[in-house]
């Protein structure tokens, strides 16, 4: 079995992870809605990176700064001089092209009149969406949407660090959307012009950055295959080299994942040095230097940067998780994704639609959800029924039959294994509990 984007893309719609935005009026360039499941994904999403980065630490916290920023940050941070692309335009068809990623063959530019693309000189194209604040729409009012959380964090630098009384190594963490006018966005939720991404910024100490950097690499990485059970075949590095690093990087790794349309980047983690603390400090002529009372020393922190999009591990954990087999004789897909991910925990099915099953089974359901996002569904039959939660990745099925109504025991079933075991209406908390921590 070979999962393809259409696969994801279809079961995406078909199941309300994923709709393409705006629909009715014949959909939006590269626009998707997030649908009842794909948010309750995104949010587990947030939740285990949050933990991962942020609860777990005594050195990271968070902040949640404005997508609005003052205009000078994007001149300080390098953005309004250098976040363009290349742009290249066909004379012939009008259609536009990054100029580092023209088709290579002849045949791949070739206008729809068969001939081959005119093409203008590169231009560069920056990437920021520009927009007006206030009623004038004069060039005074203008700003821009964020294109990385990230100078939230930097702006922010100073008032966290006194506020919380840190001291480097520390971390400030945002979880965000941000926004790039991408010239050639695609591949499903992969690359969009509205994103939302979960950046942390680590201060330290000049000189301990290498270490740090390397530290973090091998942190992030174990996230995703401890915390999110990716398959660690499907995850590899790749090391950038000096000429292909961003402006403002020292060093810088990508974590990148198979996709079915190749190896890609997922998250990206940068030494981004004094860099951006820098010219902060230049631009807004305020004193941005750390101070250490302990050593007497001062300096500015650089800074180690792991950055990811929540969109892009939804589309990876879709990918990862989907599988095909039979049971029952009958096809089915199964979303094999890690119980703390999965929207739905725990399906509740009454066997029969009669007999007290129904009245027993909500009785259940009001108990769980208490804990989970529980489902309840009664129509079909019992193997409809697990196939279709199988399908949206739901991890146990609680069944209440005949035996429940006489000594309060229902059974569990697990969505991977297929094992069903009998237990007490009483421990089905702590059971679920353990299953969905292990
Ligand atoms: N602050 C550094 C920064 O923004 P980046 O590599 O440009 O670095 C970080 O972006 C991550 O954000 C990427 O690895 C990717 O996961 C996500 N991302 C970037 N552009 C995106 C887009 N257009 N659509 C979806 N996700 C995107």
């Amino acid at each position: 079995m070979s999962v393809t984007m259409d696969k994801i893309v279809n079961l995406s719609k078909r199941r309300g992870f994923v709709f393409p935005s705006s629909e009715i009026y014949g959909g939006f360039a590269s626009t998707w809605d997030y649908g009842p499941l794909g948010i309750e994904l995104k949010r587990n999403i947030r939740d285990a990176w949050w933990r991962y980065m942020v609860t777990t630490r005594e050195n990271v916290v968070g902040i949640e700064s404005a997508v609005l920023m003052h205009p000078r940050v994007w001149e300080a941070s390098g953005h309004i001089a250098g976040f363009s692309d290349p742009l290249v335009d066909c004379r012939a068809c009008k259609r536009r092209f990054r100029a580092d990623q023209i088709p290579p063959k002849k045949e791949e530019r070739q206008c729809p009149k068969g001939l081959e693309c005119d093409l203008t000189d590169a231009r560069q194209f920056n990437l920021m969406f520009k927009t007006f604040v206030g009623p004038v729409e004069e060039d005074a009012a203008v700003a821009f949407l964020r294109p990385e959380t990230a100078q939230g964090m930097f702006v922010n630098f100073l008032n966290v660090q006194q506020s919380s009384r840190l001291k480097p190594p520390f971390g400030i963490a945002q979880i965000g959307k941000s926004f790039r006018n991408e010239i050639t966005p695609g591949n499903f939720i992969f690359r969009t012009r509205e994103f939302e991404q979960m950046e942390m910024e680590f201060f330290v100490k000049p000189g301990t950055d290498e270490e740090w950097f390397d530290y973090w690499r091998e942190q992030r990485m174990n996230w995703y295959i401890s915390w999110l059970g990716i398959k660690p075949e499907h995850l590899r590095f790749h090391h950038y080299e000096k000429p292909e690093l961003a402006h403002y990087a020292k060093a810088c790794s990508d974590i990148e994942y198979q996709y079915p349309f190749g190896w890609s980047e997922l998250e990206g983690i940068a030494n981004r040095t004094d860099f951006d603390l820098r010219q902060h400090a230049e631009y807004s002529s305020k004193d941005l230097t750390f101070f250490d009372e302990e050593t007497r020393e001062r300096y500015l922190p650089y800074v180690i940067e792991p950055a990811v999009g929540v969109d892009r591990i939804l589309l990876i954990l879709l990918l990862d998780a989907y599988d095909e087999d039979v049971q029952d004789n009958e096809p089915r897909i199964v979303l094999r994704l890690h119980p703390r991910l999965a929207p739905i925990k725990v399906g509740i099915f009454p066997l029969l639609r009669k007999d007290g099953h129904p009245e027993k089974a909500q009785e259940i359901r009001d108990l769980l959800k208490q804990r989970f996002a529980v489902f309840y569904d009664q129509a079909g039959s019992i193997g409809r029924r697990y196939r279709r939660q199988d399908e949206v990745g739901t991890p146990f099925g609680v069944t209440v039959d005949h035996q429940t109504l006489q000594d309060n025991t229902v059974t569990l079933r697990d969505r991977d294994s297929l094992q069903q075991i009998r237990l007490p209406i009483d421990r089905l908390i702590p059971e679920l509990v353990n299953r969905i921590e292990a």
